[in-house]
């Protein structure tokens, strides 16, 4: 692939009116979900949680592309379809997770670093083969409360392997996703997560070009700047969106063809209300503004699940509504009435 073609994918999965379906969860990551609704976590369980998704009626609507985990993409719907296959015949590309999770910098680090460059190249030719044309690394950034936190030294070293990442999967004819996710966990106000959120873009966008990386063949899936979980005071729609809109101005290159927020714990009616607002308030920005959710797509499909097939349909028209809403979000024609 050359990189008009990366650019075409690129501009595809971030245009309006669609945008991405984070199904990437690790083992772990999906176990926890879901013994939240008491199911076990099980191959054929897994398997049948992810068809349920990507069969949902019309979801290629709102829907461009969707997230897998290693596990996934080797998995196949009951009648058998590998699901990379499977999405791609319903005009869904597949995507796939390809860090191997992140890791204390040091033994007593309370920070992290995600691996995954070690045999990438290899991997990337396997899930070529399994139907991925894009692909996602994330790196988590900490917020403390005592400023010791993040340091330099941990946005830096997780800036380099995005970069690194990002120049691999390039080189192999994929579009690589560079998710550098500040958390909104913590009592921090918004003050604080735009000033991380800047200096984490600030240098991503340095060690990109460092490696050369093309940006018209990235997205950037960044996290909106917003209050801290904990903070008492928790800032408004419009202050999150004029802040994430300003940082992302201040940081991110006109060449990045699209920038598709992480929700990160927001909820699912919030998540949506501020991408709505800022396609609503900004619309003359040079980058397609639109979403690339895990739990705000489908938490609701969960809780509707509880692993019984009698709630398939159900489970799968609340993914259609959070699916349908969102994609009302990147025209900026999403309201409460709604809901
Ligand atoms: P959330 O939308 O749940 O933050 O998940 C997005 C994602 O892909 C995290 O890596």
């Amino acid at each position: 692939m050359d990189d008009t073609v990366l650019n075409q994918v690129a501009v595809k999965l971030s245009e309006a009116p669609k945008g991405i379906l984070a199904a990437d969860e690790s083992t772990n990551t999906i176990t926890k979900r879901f013994s939240d609704i008491n199911v076990e976590s099980s191959f054929e369980n897994r398997r049948k949680y992810r068809e349920l998704l990507f069969k949902t009626k019309e979801l290629n609507k709102f829907i461009s592309g969707v997230i897998l985990y290693d596990e996934t993409i080797r998995q196949s719907t009951s009648e058998n379809i590998p699901f990379g296959k499977f999405l791609n015949e319903i005009g869904i590309m597949p995507g796939i997770k390809v860090d191997t999770g992140a890791i204390p910098i040091f033994p007593s680090s309370p920070e992290k670093v995600t691996e995954g460059i070690d045999g990438l190249g290899e991997r990337l030719k396997e899930y070529k083969n399994l139907g991925a044309v894009f692909t996602k690394w994330r790196a988590i950034i900490d917020i403390d409360e005592n400023n010791k936190v993040p340091s330099d030294y941990a946005i830096d070293l997780n800036s380099f392997n995005l970069a690194r990442y990002a120049r691999i999967v390039q080189n192999h004819g994929l579009v690589p996703i560079v998710e550098p996710e500040v958390l909104m966990d913590g009592s921090h106000d918004i003050n604080k997560c735009y000033e991380v959120t800047s200096k984490t873009q600030r240098s991503l966008f340095k060690h990109l070009n460092n490696q050369e990386v093309s940006l018209n063949g990235i997205l950037l899936k960044p996290n909106m700047v917003i209050s801290g979980k904990k903070c008492a005071k928790q800032a408004s729609i419009s202050e999150v969106a004029s802040m994430t809109v300003k940082c992302l101005k201040e940081n991110v290159p006109d060449e990045v063809p699209g920038i598709v927020f992480l929700s990160g714990g927001q909820s699912n009616e919030l998540a949506t209300e501020h991408l709505n607002e800022m396609n609503k308030s900004y619309t003359d920005l040079p980058w397609n503004l639109s979403f690339s959710y895990g739990r705000a797509l489908q938490q609701p499909t969960l809780v509707s699940w509880q692993g019984n097939d009698q709630n398939i349909a159900s489970s799968q028209e609340a993914l259609y509504k959070r699916s349908k809403l969102n994609s009302s979000a990147t025209n900026g024609e999403y309201s409460r009435d709604l809901e």
